[in-house]
């Protein structure tokens, strides 16, 4: 069985971080978000894996992820020209997916479960597609399945207004090669794109085998900002280890729960409240950094009280008052302020950004 991590698309919905850097490199607990999908296939024994990408981040997607040989596996990259829709992406990774069965990930989605007993419900019963489903609370803004009660999928619909359950297709599927004469016979839908709902629905209407089975773990979609923290504070939950601290503490630094501290950092006069991940070469002076958080590699932050947070590479935060929670800072960003009591605000903000003075 091969794998494929579809990761061009646009992007549109985590502007501005999108416009100058793939959406799927965005770092959940200071590792980019496709890695773990790469690392759940892999642990699901499947090591010969497609990542789709865009001309626009397909460079650095590569550049940044590699042959494969951190995960145990061999990544192929696999150049879309135009995000023209999931089943496009497949049609374009047809020469790589040859005749074999695959599972297919969407690379800025992350999954609790892992893939190994859908994978032999797949297998065992020779089925041409399995999607997983998971129960949420506003259906109308995903992609719903219809389900027999013995897991057989009826009818799939995108974005219902009247849905006809409260079950959404999670971002994981494992096809048959049978999805490819499938796609052969869609035509793109009202937006422009080939849609793998209108695919597997293509595969239920010529009688192929296609089953549903329910998601118990958490499922996250990190295409935006909130569900990017929630992901962020489940990681740090599930997977950050006992603490490790590589850099430099002083005396008066306190820090409880479990904390990474990246090797050539320094904490001054700074209490850290677990879990929360530190990268490497930050300096962080008379700051407070409360549960997950993810503070990415060379970020100086002084005077602050941050909380509930992603500061990506590079960002540096100074003498900010309030304190920030529930915050996504980019790359190289700069949140600065007078040392006494500041009289104006002055931004330089870059397009689709988000301020929120609370
Ligand atoms: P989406 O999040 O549905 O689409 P998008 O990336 O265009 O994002 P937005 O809605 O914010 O504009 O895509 C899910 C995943 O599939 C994501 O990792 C991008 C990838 N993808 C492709 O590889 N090719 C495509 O043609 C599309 C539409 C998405």
């Amino acid at each position: 069985m091969k794998g494929l991590i579809l990761s061009g698309g646009k992007g549109t919905r985590l502007r501005p971080l999108t416009y100058t850097g793939a959406k799927q490199l965005v770092p959940v607990a200071n590792k980019p978000i496709l890695w773990y999908s790469v690392a759940s296939l892999v642990a699901a024994g499947i090591t010969d894996i497609g990542i789709v990408v865009s001309p626009e981040t397909g460079g650095e997607i590569e550049a940044k992820t590699g042959k494969g040989d951190r995960f145990g596996a061999r990544l192929t990259y696999i150049l879309q020209p135009s995000p023209s829709g999931l089943a496009h992406a497949v049609k374009t990774a047809r020469s790589f997916l040859q005749d074999e069965a695959f599972a297919m990930y969407l690379g800025d989605n992350l999954i609790q479960d892992g893939l190994g007993d859908f994978i032999q419900t797949f297998q065992t019963k020779a089925l041409d597609a399995l999607i997983l489903l998971k129960s949420v609370p506003n259906p109308s803004a995903f992609g719903v399945a219809e389900v027999d009660n013995q897991g057989r999928v009826l009818h799939l619909v995108e974005k219902p207004v009247l849905p006809p359950s409260n079950l959404a297709l999670v971002g994981v599927y494992l096809f048959s090669p049978q999805i490819h004469t499938a796609i052969n016979h869609i035509h793109p839908s009202a937006r422009g794109e080939l849609e793998i709902t209108d695919a597997i629905q293509q595969l239920i209407d010529t009688d192929q085998t296609v089953e549903a089975q329910i998601l118990n773990g958490w499922w996250l979609d990190t295409g935006k900002k909130d569900d990017l923290l929630e992901a962020n504070r489940l990681i740090l939950d599930e997977y950050l280890g006992a603490s490790a601290i590589s850099g430099t503490v002083d005396d008066q630094s306190q820090i409880s729960g479990r904390v990474t501290l990246g090797s050539g950092s320094t904490l001054v006069n700074c209490t850290i409240r677990g879990p929360v991940i530190i990268g490497h070469h930050c300096r962080l002076e008379n700051c407070f950094v409360g549960a997950y958080s993810s503070i990415g590699d060379d970020v100086t932050l002084t005077d602050i009280e941050i909380d509930h947070s992603v500061v990506l590479q590079g960002a540096r935060i100074e003498g900010i008052r309030q304190r920030i929670v529930d915050s996504l800072i980019g790359q190289r960003a700069r949140l600065t302020t007078a040392p006494l009591r500041p009289r104006a605000l002055r931004f330089l903000i870059g397009d689709d950004s988000q301020i929120e003075l609370t």
